[in-house]
């Protein structure tokens, strides 16, 4: 039986995310963003006793096929898989990584602790920094206070879309951060 290191696919993972920025994404805020997420999975693995190596891993990968656009968790997914296959990571556990990853983003229906955890993770990076990015690329269609309000509408979205208590509590602390503008329809 061939035993996995997982401390060498959870190295593999991190390099590989790193070697692979997506084109429609800016590599600084792309890597910053991919690690936070990855250090807020952790957390929250840790309070609900979670796969930390399934976690680790889908954070790392999350968003590896996203220049797809809207489509990129299923593309990220299958990235993913075809990357871990060759790292002999168990099936199980790929069809954990792969649940995890293919359901990542605000409001697609989760299965396990893990994605409900992957979800929030995502969303805590949202409330801390992408909203951001976001705000801008609103800007660039439309007018400011349009770019405004959509922001508004899309914290509170993610704000309202959050699983477990623990992502709740750090997802409230990020949002009193945000400048009041953008807490205020
Ligand atoms: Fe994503």
């Amino acid at each position: 039986m061939i035993v996995m290191d997982e401390a060498k696919v959870i190295k593999a993972s991190e390099e590989f995310f790193r070697a692979n920025i997506p084109k429609s994404r800016v590599a600084e805020s792309y890597i910053r963003q991919t690690i936070w997420s990855r250090n807020y999975a952790l957390k929250l693995a840790e309070i609900y006793s979670a796969d930390k190596f399934v976690l680790e891993v889908s954070a790392y990968l999350h968003d590896i096929g996203a220049d797809v656009g809207e489509s990129h968790p299923s593309k990220s997914a299958k990235m993913a898989k075809e990357f871990l296959l060759k790292l002999e990571v168990p099936k199980a556990k790929l069809a954990q990584i792969t649940s995890c990853i293919s359901n990542h983003k605000t409001g697609a229906k989760t299965y396990a602790v893990e994605e409900d955890i992957l979800q929030d993770s995502d969303a805590l990076v949202f409330l801390e920094d992408t909203y951001k990015v976001f705000l801008e690329k609103q800007k660039k269609k439309s007018s400011e206070e349009q770019a405004r309000k959509n922001t508004v509408k899309k914290i509170k979205t993610i704000l309202d879309s959050i699983h477990t208590d623990g992502a709740k509590k750090l997802a409230l602390e990020l949002f009193n951060k945000i400048p009041s503008t953008l807490r205020v329809e």
